[in-house]
């Protein structure tokens, strides 16, 4: 007895659980809807437009049976026409009336689906704007996030959230809420109308809702995690194929082809399944759904057929009554449809979201300072200083260690040591690509987190190892480094980077496209090409990461040449591994596994026999 009580009490533990659930997921997707929705809110007037437009069109889609309902009770049959009707077709005669009736029914049609087009018109209009303005946020906020943000997500998934699941927000919009509004309207006028013909068949047609409603809420929340799972196995496809493109070279050269298509080929099956269960629960859905429209449907005709046997209801109202079954059925279907409809979009929108609500690492701090647009030129700007450094991709595994050092206003550094050392780690926290753990790093004493970011950032020229190429023109992907530059300004640039020779060999010059990757440039023309942009940028910090590793012998003494002249005044910091590019440089910064080991002017570090510079001096000329 007490077990079966304390069974009891479990099970209805487990139904208030399972409700508060189904409540709890209610209004996280009410409260996803609702902020989905602010991306259509700028267009507001276009919206009440387009309600406008759409209760008229119901209005229109109300009368459409009355027409029929006329003839077969009143020219065919023996009843007589309405008053309003009656008096005006009062001495025409009849096939006349049978026109104008007919008349009428073309009338209503076109009026209808005159009004139904200009709706959908405006109604698409304004989903496209909105579709619009998430792609921009989404993007606005993607080059705004982390790198350790973007380098700890898949590229290709991240492309299919801000391409396919951003049409999650228009779909909600259309079909999501305007089908809601047109449903619930038509179904609200044409029960009222229906009630006013005959209450009993109206009751019959009105119980099909609350079924309609719990069926929605038993499965909506299945069909969301469905969803939600379907949309993540179609981003893993989409970053397979991105991923698989992007290193395709490497993929021949291995002869991996195989291999990776049937990877691929197994992702591709896991999305199969992931989307034909989320279907399943749909079909399964909207079967129910179907049964419960069958059980009104013949309900009503039963009954109606029996209320004109007993000549409570005249043909024409059964007819009209059908006719209005028939149409009842459509806003039904659309709102039983929604509930599939909003798991779905929903689950886009919620990926959408996730990318949103992801913070931003490196921000402006509330009271960041704003460093002036220009400093003339006797002003020694560019101090640098480390102050017990410490840094790590993974917080736990660090790979700067208590670094400590000074720069002075327009000193130059080289920062060597053996691969993986921390070198390029060290640098990208000049431009604020991460911030320390521990520690400060202070430009001109003030710490570069209080400075505005985007100032720090013009403030510093950036060299990178893997050099990189925009989307654009030559002439863009050098000019970029300093907004406003002048055609002439570029190509001194060019020039300076001893990149001028291949740039007059191509065909458009300075406009030749360089696309996606730089495909068309060799490794040396790109690094050429990103060193032009550190002697276009004229900033005051300089910072190259290996500017000439990929350059032959005569076009690194050239560029060499050209950096001794443009690091003159500018506080430069600049890695290498050929003892050659240390010519004329103030100090040696010597790293090992993420400590400063040997800091010093090189002549001093010579006098350590032991030292890393000592030894790869003696290697260098040795070679
Ligand atoms: N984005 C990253 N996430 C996690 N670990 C990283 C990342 N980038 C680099 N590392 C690790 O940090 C360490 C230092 O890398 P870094 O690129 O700073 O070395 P480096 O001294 O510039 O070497 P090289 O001379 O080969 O360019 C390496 O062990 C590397 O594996
Ligand atoms: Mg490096």
């Amino acid at each position: 007895m007490r077990t079966a009580q304390r069974g009891d009490k479990r099970q209805s533990d487990v139904w208030r659980l399972a409700a508060a659930a189904t409540s709890d997921t209610l209004r996280a997707g009410m409260k996803n809807l609702w902020r989905a929705l602010q991306f259509f809110r700028a267009d507001l007037p276009l919206v009440a437009a387009a309600t406008g437009l759409l209760v008229l069109s119901v209005g229109a889609g109300v009368l459409k049976p009355w027409p029929l309902a006329l003839i077969v009770d009143s020219i065919l049959g023996a009843k007589p026409l309405p008053n309003w009707l009656g008096a005006r077709l009062d001495g025409v005669s009849q096939p006349a009336q049978l026109a104008i009736l007919a008349g009428a029914v073309l009338a209503v049609h076109f009026g209808q689906g005159a009004l139904a087009a200009a709706h959908n018109y405006l109604l698409i209009r304004v989903g496209l704007r909105g579709l619009a303005r998430v792609r921009q946020t989404v993007f606005h906020w993607l080059l705004r996030l982390s790198m350790r943000y973007h380098q700890s997500s898949n590229l290709g998934d991240l492309m299919y959230r801000a391409t396919w699941d951003t049409y999650a927000f228009q779909t909600l919009f259309q079909q999501g809420l305007f089908t809601f509004i047109t449903a619930t309207l038509s179904l609200v006028l044409m029960l009222t109308v229906m009630a006013r013909l005959n209450v009993t068949l109206t009751y019959m047609a009105a119980a099909a809702l609350p079924l309609l409603v719990v069926s929605m809420r038993i499965f909506s929340a299945k069909m969301k995690t469905k969803g939600v799972e379907a949309h993540k196995a179609d981003g893993q496809v989409a970053s397979l194929i991105h991923e698989g493109i992007a290193a395709l070279p490497l993929i021949h050269t291995c002869a991996r082809e195989e291999t990776e298509e049937s990877r691929f080929n197994e992702r591709v099956e896991e999305a199969r399944a992931s989307r034909l269960s989320q279907h399943g629960w749909e079909i399964l859905y909207l079967a129910v759904i179907a049964l419960v429209f069958g059980v009104a449907a013949s309900g009503i005709i039963w009954l109606g057929a029996r209320q004109v046997q007993e000549g409570q209801l005249s043909v024409g109202g059964l007819l009209v009554f059908v006719a209005y079954l028939g149409q009842l059925h459509e806003p039904l279907s659309q709102l039983s449809h929604i509930g599939v409809i909003l798991s779905d979009a929903s689950a886009g929108t919620c990926r959408v979201f996730e990318v949103l609500d992801t913070p931003e690492e490196v921000k402006d701090a509330p009271d960041a300072r704003a460093l002036p647009d220009s400093h003339s030129p006797g002003d020694r700007v560019g101090a640098l200083s480390f102050e017990r450094v410490s840094f790590g991709y993974q917080p736990e595994q660090p790979i700067l260690r208590e670094l400590t050092f000074e720069l002075a206003a327009g000193e130059s550094a080289a920062v060597i040591g053996p691969s993986g050392a921390g070198k390029t780690t060290l640098l990208q926290l000049l431009p604020r690509f991460y911030d320390p753990q521990e520690g400060v790093v202070r430009l001109d004493g003030v710490d570069l987190r209080q400075i505005r970011l985007r100032d720090l950032r013009l403030r510093v020229a950036y060299v990178m190892q893997e050099p990189m190429l925009l989307p654009g023109t030559i002439a863009e992907n050098i000019g970029c480094a300093r907004p406003g530059a002048t055609m002439e300004e570029i190509m001194n640039a060019a020039t300076a980077s001893y990149a001028d020779g291949f740039i007059d060999a191509l065909p458009r010059r300075y406009e030749t496209m360089v696309g996606e990757g730089a495909a068309r440039l060799s490794v040396g023309e790109r690094q050429r090409l990103n060193l032009a942009r550190a002697f276009l940028k004229n900033a005051p910090i300089l910072v190259l990461d290996e500017p000439t590793s990929a350059l032959d012998a005569e076009s690194e003494a050239a560029v060499l040449a050209g950096l001794e002249k443009l690091k003159r005044g500018r506080t430069t910091l600049l890695v290498t591994h050929r003892v050659g590019s240390l010519h004329g440089l103030d100090r040696i910064l010597v790293l090992d596994k993420g400590r400063l080991v040997e800091d010093g002017r090189p002549q001093d570090l010579l006098t350590d026999a032991a030292g890393y510079y000592t030894r790869l001096t003696r290697v260098n000329r040795r070679a």
